[in-house]
């Protein structure tokens, strides 16, 4: 009998923008009390993007660390994840391949269903890797969140990306076979092709969330998953923080458990602490949230986890990971610290107008301005291609 290795997590890198927002900011603008924020849907502020910062130059710099750390022989395979997709064709893996100098044998694809993407990729990947262990998967999820200015989603905008190395024997996070899956075709949140920023039902898409949170346990529980007490930590997908305690507390109810503040903060508080301060990073945010926990908890050697990513529309999956002896020598804290503290806080005004600039859709040559101090940046556009610098 061909023994079956263990598959998962081998390393997990994040990077955000350049520029941050707080919410205090936001408040004080629209004379919203900055309680509302800070408390009723649990955010600090949120990460702006950069005039020559995208969804490629974040993931590229959110993969290069792992690159530079495991090489690149094994990597067969890049899936992109996104929802803020750049071109409707290629994929934005393959600018972040070029930037990269990934081998040519390898193959890259974009993934879309909202935020639920990554998951998707992260589950194909375990496939590939279980069909020949000695390959290793590249996932990145990597979005930059949009809505109208001054309206009530604007606060839960934010941009960053995750980068995960997939393979066997995994030094982070084995991710166990059981899944809840669940799909109901629903218009809480999308974006049609010719709109910049996406439409919501704010509410609407609460409810979405909270019935796929329902379905999703139903399922796992019915593909043999374990009981809720199993778990020591819930990694849910953050549109903002306070999303994970609803979504927490409806799955307590719907079990049978109790639903006091106790009960809903024990094993959530330590995997807010990037979406706090990052806002809706989308396909990533899920993954933040693993990095959040990962990096704040006591020892989890041994511990399962949930995980709970949504993706309005609505997609989303329930399935569990367990945590590898000696994790924390594989952390990226430092550098994911730093990627949220140096950040530059932008005044009102200056959010304003970078939220408000759209490249230029005539196809002639555009430098775009150098604002970014990252290692990547998207340095002109010319003839409708972007044209990518690394420094
Ligand atoms: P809103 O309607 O302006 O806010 O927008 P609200 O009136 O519902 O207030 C929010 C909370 O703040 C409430 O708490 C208030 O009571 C509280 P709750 O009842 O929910 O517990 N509050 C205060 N608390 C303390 N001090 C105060 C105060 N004032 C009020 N002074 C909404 C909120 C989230 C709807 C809006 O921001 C929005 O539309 N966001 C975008 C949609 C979204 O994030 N949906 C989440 C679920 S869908 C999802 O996760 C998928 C997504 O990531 C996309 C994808 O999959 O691709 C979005």
């Amino acid at each position: 009998m061909s023994h079956t290795p263990a598959i998962g997590i081998h390393d997990l890198s994040l990077a955000t923008t350049e520029f941050v927002l707080p919410h205090a900011t936001l408040a004080a603008h629209n004379g919203t009390d900055v309680g509302k924020y800070h408390v009723g849907i649990g955010q600090r502020s949120m990460s702006v993007a950069a005039a020559d910062e995208d969804i490629v130059t974040l993931a590229a710099t959110a993969a290069a660390p792992i690159i530079a750390r495991h090489g690149s022989d094994r990597i067969r395979t890049v899936v992109f994840a996104t929802e803020s997709s750049i071109d409707q064709a290629k994929s934005a893996g393959v600018y972040v391949h070029s930037l990269l100098g990934l081998p040519s044998a390898s193959r890259v694809v974009e993934l879309k269903q909202a935020c639920y993407g990554a998951t998707a990729g992260l589950q194909f990947a375990i496939g590939l890797v279980r069909r020949d262990p000695t390959q290793r998967v590249l996932v990145i999820a990597s979005d930059v969140s949009k809505y109208e200015l001054d309206s009530p989603g604007e606060a839960t905008q934010g941009a960053a990306a995750v980068a995960l190395l997939v393979s066997a024997d995994p030094a982070l996070v084995t991710i166990e076979d059981p899944s809840g899956v669940f799909t109901a075709d629903v218009m809480d949140f999308w974006r049609p092709n010719y709109r910049d920023a996406a439409l919501v039902d704010g509410h609407e898409s609460i409810t979405a969330y909270l019935q796929a949170v329902e379905g999703c346990w139903k399922d796992y529980t019915e593909q043999g998953g374990r009981e809720l007490e199993d778990f020591a930590a819930f990694c849910y997908h953050q549109p903002f923080t306070k999303m994970a305690y609803k979504a927490h507390r409806h799955l307590l109810n719907y079990t049978g458990h109790a639903t006091d503040e106790d009960q809903a903060r024990k094993g959530l508080e330590q995997t807010t602490a990037y979406n706090n301060v990052i806002g809706n990073s989308y396909t990533a945010s899920v993954y933040l949230a693993l990095a959040s926990l990962l990096e704040n908890a006591d020892d989890l050697t041994g511990r399962a986890i949930a995980f709970l990513s949504y993706g309005s529309g609505s997609v989303a999956e329930l399935f569990a990971g367990t945590v590898t002896p000696g994790y924390r020598d594989h952390l990226r804290t430092d550098a994911h610290q730093h990627a949220v503290k140096r950040r530059t806080e932008l005044d009102y005004a200056a959010y304003r107008e970078l939220h408000q600039r759209s490249l230029p859709t005539d196809g002639s040559d555009h430098p775009i301005p150098e604002q970014t101090g990252g290692p990547f940046r998207l340095a002109a556009l010319r003839g409708h291609k972007r044209i990518y610098e690394a420094r």
